[in-house]
């Protein structure tokens, strides 16, 4: 199980949910890292079990530019070793307030909530946008903010007003950072990304792009209907994806979420580590500037 995570975890990826967990314990005025880093931990184990369930659930060959688990060790194993992730994170939390763990199960619930969610809606041209932003904050930005609600409770600020603030701040970016993966699935190319290109067209994903599109392209909603695309027909979604107005709406909507994290970031003390985030922030719109 240990090789398993190693493969996926050795991979890389760009470890932004453990940053902003460490940062906000910092704003925070945190002086103990160890807690913080116990916090952060826990959060990467969390999603790198939910990693490779996912692969498993979308049958995803290729992950963070390598064999994904699934491919390599077989569905049985890797499906275990997500469990032994998320024991082994359990396992890190349960030395936290109980508060503290009932946020980390909340964002865990979310997640699963996310993935249901966001499979209800596959191939389903009735998706809108609202629905979109309920999936995203669940399977995606949940975890950043209860991640750095819990290292900002940790750093027992003076205000508690602080830890909502941060929390919020945390929110935004989780949403900004799904938003542009999801733009970045139809204006990057395969080895920048570490999978495949067009991979949530696909599989019929309600991706933000997709759901824009679905309102104003008959051809996109009639091809988002239809499970198992031929290639000709992906290439043609994304065709129309790229020459549509969407990508710029879509832009225009990560730096909205963006400016909202930076909003609640500004009711922080001014520190060095208010400035990462907010540096981080801007680090995450140049993905697709
Ligand atoms: C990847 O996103 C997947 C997630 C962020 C969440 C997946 C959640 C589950 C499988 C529920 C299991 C939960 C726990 C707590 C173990 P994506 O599919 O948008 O990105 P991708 O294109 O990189 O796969
Ligand atoms: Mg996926």
């Amino acid at each position: 199980m240990t090789e398993i995570a190693d493969h996926l975890i050795g991979a890389g990826g760009k470890r932004v949910r453990p940053t902003v967990t460490l940062l906000a314990f910092r704003a925070c005025g945190g002086v103990a890292m160890a807690d913080a880093v116990d916090v952060a931990v826990a959060l990467e184990l969390i999603h790198s079990a939910s990693l490779l369930h996912d692969d498993i659930i979308d049958d995803n060959d290729v992950r963070r530019g390598r064999d994904s688990a699934r491919r390599k060790y077989g569905v049985a194993h890797t499906l275990v070793a997500g469990d032994f992730l998320f024991s082994r994170a359990f396992q890190i939390c349960g030395r936290f307030d109980a508060e503290q763990i009932n946020w980390a199960a909340e964002a865990c619930i979310a997640l699963t909530e996310g993935e249901i969610m966001q499979s209800r809606f596959r191939n389903n041209p009735e998706v809108s946008l609202n629905d979109y932003l309920e999936i995203i904050y669940r399977k995606t930005a949940s975890l950043f903010e209860q991640g750095a609600r819990i290292s900002a409770a940790l750093a027992k600020p003076e205000s508690p007003h602080m830890v909502d603030a941060i929390a919020t701040c945390a929110r935004h970016v989780g949403l900004t950072f799904q938003i542009v993966d999801d733009l970045l699935d139809v204006t990057a190319d395969e080895v920048e990304l570490g999978k495949p290109v067009g991979l949530d067209v696909r599989e019929g994903n309600p991706s933000l792009p997709l759901v824009l599109a679905i309102a104003e392209d008959p051809e996109v909603a009639r091809l988002f209907a239809k499970p198992n695309l031929s290639e000709g027909e992906v290439s043609a979604v994304l065709g129309r994806l790229r020459r549509s107005s969407v990508l710029k709406r879509g832009q225009r909507l990560a730096i909205e979420h963006g400016e909202l994290a930076h909003e609640a970031l500004a009711r922080l003390p001014e520190s060095r580590y208010r400035d990462c985030l907010h540096a981080l922030i801007e680090q995450l719109l140049t993905r697709i500037a």
